[in-house]
């Protein structure tokens, strides 16, 4: 045959392949999740998240300082507790495991570790949603001024980024505005810009002790057949002041991540979530594919989708096994 084009030219060798290589690896976006619960020496593994633990402030600032000489220097952190009420009043107090921890993590490690904290009602509420609940409907506005005092709770204590994942409309502008008047002009928003009601996020919710007591989420996470849908939430939560919009989940989500970076200036993140990893984990654990394979194609294809930063349970494997050097 005479071929003038042959694209398997490109695909010869390691050296050629190399090359040519639109996408690599990034491992500097990537930021390791973390769940804090109340009490002491409690360090316990996540039943649906292998490799994934529950601990209390102590143990956390523990693990931290060990994660932290592996090279993870950014995380992400979110609260468990059973003190939880009608207006989620253990979100913002001075018990709160994520408060606590944080305020540890800032005297010890100062900016030499970047701290987020979720920003969310569900892991408080008697109800397990995501907002409050006033006349049996979840009720945003309320819900919107909770979310805000709790936010500047998490700037108090230290954190340095917060991470609202609740989708109540208006949560990022109130956010920035009760930011801003406090003084907390720093601050970054890593605003859950199109947070999907999703499967995946089964073993997050035990892990979180998080599920609703009644109903699901779909009444404010988006509904997964929508796609312009996603650049309307981009809009608002541009205007409304974030400084990084995330998609969530990440996999099946791909197509929201591209739009996103065409669409936006801001940097765009995804979150590869409880359910994603626990696939591979499960898939790995069966023998059935390469763990190490799996793990990075699943997150250079995140990254070719669009997406610069990543949160991911699977970071603190990668390190540990020197997984990023393929
Ligand atoms: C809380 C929250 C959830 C996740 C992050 N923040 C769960 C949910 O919305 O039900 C999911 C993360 C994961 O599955 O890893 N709003
Ligand atoms: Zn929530």
């Amino acid at each position: 045959m005479t071929l003038f084009s042959r694209p398997r030219r490109l695909r010869r060798t390691p050296i050629i392949r190399d090359l040519v290589t639109e996408t690599s690896f990034r491992l500097n976006g990537l930021i390791q999740p973390y769940f804090v619960t109340e009490g002491k020496s409690i360090h316990e593994e996540i039943a649906g998240l292998p490799g994934i633990f529950r601990e209390s402030p102590d143990a956390l600032v523990k693990s931290v300082s060990d994660d932290l000489k592996l090279g993870i220097q950014k995380i992400m952190l979110f609260g468990v507790t059973e003190r939880k009420d009608a207006m989620a009043s253990s979100s913002m107090d001075d018990r709160n495991p994520v408060i606590a921890a944080t305020r540890q993590l800032k005297q010890k490690f100062g900016d030499d570790l970047f701290i987020g904290a979720d920003v969310c009602l569900c892991a408080y509420t008697d109800t397990g949603h995501c907002g409050v609940t006033v006349n049996d409907r979840i009720d945003n506005d309320r819900s919107v001024e909770v979310l805000a005092e709790m936010a500047l709770a998490l700037a108090k204590a230290g954190v340095d980024c917060v991470a609202p994942s609740d989708m109540m409309d208006g949560r990022v502008g109130a956010i920035r505005e009760r930011l801003e008047e406090s003084g907390f002009h720093d601050t970054l928003i890593m605003a859950y810009t199109a947070k999907y009601a999703s499967a995946y996020y089964g073993p997050f919710r035990e892990a979180a002790k998080s599920a609703p007591g009644k109903g699901d989420r779909k009444g404010y996470q988006m509904d997964l057949r929508n796609r312009t849908e996603a650049l309307r939430e981009l809009q608002l939560d541009d205007q409304e002041g974030a400084d990084i919009v995330m998609v969530k989940p990440a996999l099946a989500y791909l197509d929201i991540i591209s739009d996103f970076k065409n669409h936006s200036a801001l940097p765009v993140a995804a979150y590869n979530v409880s359910g994603e990893y626990t696939a591979v984990k499960l898939m790995a654990q069966a023998g059935l594919a390469d763990e190490k394979l799996m793990v990075l194609e699943n997150l250079t294809a995140i990254q070719r989708a669009g997406a610069s930063i990543i949160l991911t349970y699977h970071l603190r494997d990668i390190l540990r096994n020197g997984w990023q050097h393929a």
